[in-house]
């Protein structure tokens, strides 16, 4: 008999990691048995991001490097999905004649029929230009967690509710890999985290590229009314025995105040918020085309900081994006310093396929880059542990993530990682109270309670 068994990696955002799972749930419903090492697969699956070219060269040198797989075992069958796949397209088996699969965003739940198809090379990216609603946004499909899936994945659960971005951000390539805003509805949401939460999962963390703009595009309830992503939280908040509510993506300019508000009011809404910044420069934000100003952000931090003042802030940074002056950089630099954030995603700008940014003309050195990421690393640096100091005495929950003999980790609510140093009496999946003695800048180190 055929052996069925597969490899899936998977590069990028949470999505993606989400993407793979269903892929993978598919794909054991077909009696694929996930495998630990590549060598013994008969079906590679690679889940691709094509954010920065960083991450697409990583895929074509995996890609080169089974090229010799592929010859030893010509029946191994190799699928590229998601982000690069949808964005190359036929281009990825021209330069890579050893693929068999290339599957786009809208069609990973179709991975098995495709496969079904034995012998022939497919490529598969049609892109809805309408508001479609994929099939596995409508139906997810088995909520078990995915074979091969780390042990979390039993308490701590990633749902999506929407996907695509209309915001044309001018770097972005994700309009074009994800393609239009597409909500799921609310009903279908409500159903996945409460038969989840049936399961024994305490926290879920909702998912979409701008998961603000939820219902903006398309109606997500019976009656058609007004549904915004405040009254989804409310609702998935209210889901009995659910401990941890979080999510993301977030735009600064979808931000309402009701979202705020909810921040006041859910007692199971982390105190934990990743609000993309990009720049602190007014000049850069317009180029970026990101539709809100440095003072409409700080006034937002504002008055979240107002409704939770534990909160804990992260952010996303791009330096070097084309025109960026030292003038526009010290901006960003200012606003760092004025946020403190506890934590941040800083990239250099990288020019992706069919952006507007990549046809600007006055594009930074890569030594400018490269300096300026130097430069705000290493002060987000300083301050992430100034930040995690302020944590050292106060008693924290955490719920554990991995137990072994000598140690623990597990999360906060303020998601910031927690190192035990001894074996706590309690498994992963349970809520311990901490004391933290130690801080780091990427951690916090803690005993339990009475220990
Ligand atoms: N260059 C550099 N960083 C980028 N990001 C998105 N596109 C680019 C690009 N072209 C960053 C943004 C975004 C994060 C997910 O990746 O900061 O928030
Ligand atoms: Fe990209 Fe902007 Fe959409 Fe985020 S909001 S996915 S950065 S285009």
């Amino acid at each position: 008999m055929e052996k069925k068994t597969v490899w899936i990696k998977t590069f990028g955002c949470q999505m993606n990691i989400r993407d793979s799972e269903i892929m993978s749930q598919k794909l054991a419903e077909q009696g694929y048995r996930a495998c630990a090492s590549l060598e013994e697969a008969s079906l590679i699956v690679i889940n691709t991001c094509s954010v920065r070219a960083k991450a697409e060269q990583k895929l074509f040198s995996l890609l080169g490097s089974l090229r010799a797989a592929k010859q030893a075992n010509p029946s191994l069958r190799i699928c590229v999905a998601g982000c690069v796949a949808q964005q190359e397209g036929k281009n990825i088996v021209e330069r890579m004649p050893h693929v068999d699969l290339v599957i786009g965003t809208q069609q990973i739940y179709d991975l098995p029929e495709v496969l079904a198809r034995a012998g022939t090379v497919q490529v598969r990216t049609e892109l809805s230009e309408t508001y479609h609603i994929p099939r596995y946004l409508q139906d997810p499909g088995s909520l078990s967690p995915a074979p091969e899936a780390e042990e979390t994945a039993l308490f701590s659960r990633y749902v999506t509710i929407m996907q695509g971005c209309n915001n044309f951000c001018t770097y972005c390539v994700v309009p074009f890999t994800r393609g239009r805003e597409v909500s799921r509805r609310a009903a279908d949401i409500i159903d996945e985290v409460t038969r989840l939460v049936g399961t024994g999962v305490r926290e879920i963390i909702l998912l979409g590229q701008n998961v603000n703009s939820y219902g903006r595009e398309n109606p997500v309830c019976e009656d058609g009314a007004p549904y915004p992503f405040s009254r989804l939280l409310r609702d998935v908040a209210g889901i009995e025995g659910l401990r941890r509510l979080r999510f993301t993506t977030s735009h600064p300019k979808d931000l309402s105040d009701d979202l705020i508000s909810c921040f006041a009011e859910l007692d199971n809404l982390c105190p934990q918020f990743h609000l993309p910044v990009q720049s602190g420069s007014d000049a850069i934000l317009r180029k970026m085309n990101r539709k809100y100003t440095r003072a409409d952000y700080l006034d937002k931090v504002d008055r979240l900081r107002a409704a939770r003042p534990d909160l804990a802030l992260t952010t996303d940074i791009i330096v070097g994006f084309p025109g960026e002056t030292d003038a526009d950089f010290q901006a960003t630099m200012e606003l760092l310093e004025r946020v403190r954030y506890h934590g941040s995603f800083s990239f250099k700008y990288s020019d992706r396929p069919n952006t507007a940014a990549s046809s600007y003309t006055d594009k930074c050195s890569e030594e400018i880059k490269s300096e300026r990421l130097r430069i705000f690393q290493r002060r987000q640096d300083e301050i992430s542990l100034e930040r995690n100091r302020e944590y050292l005495d106060r008693i924290v929950d955490v719920l554990l993530e991995s137990v072994q003999d000598d140690g623990a980790m597990g999360r906060a609510p303020t998601n910031h990682i927690v190192h035990l140093e001894k074996r706590p009496d309690a498994s992963p999946g349970s809520f311990i109270r901490v004391r933290v003695t130690g801080a780091g800048q990427h951690s916090l180190k803690g005993v339990p309670l009475g220990s």
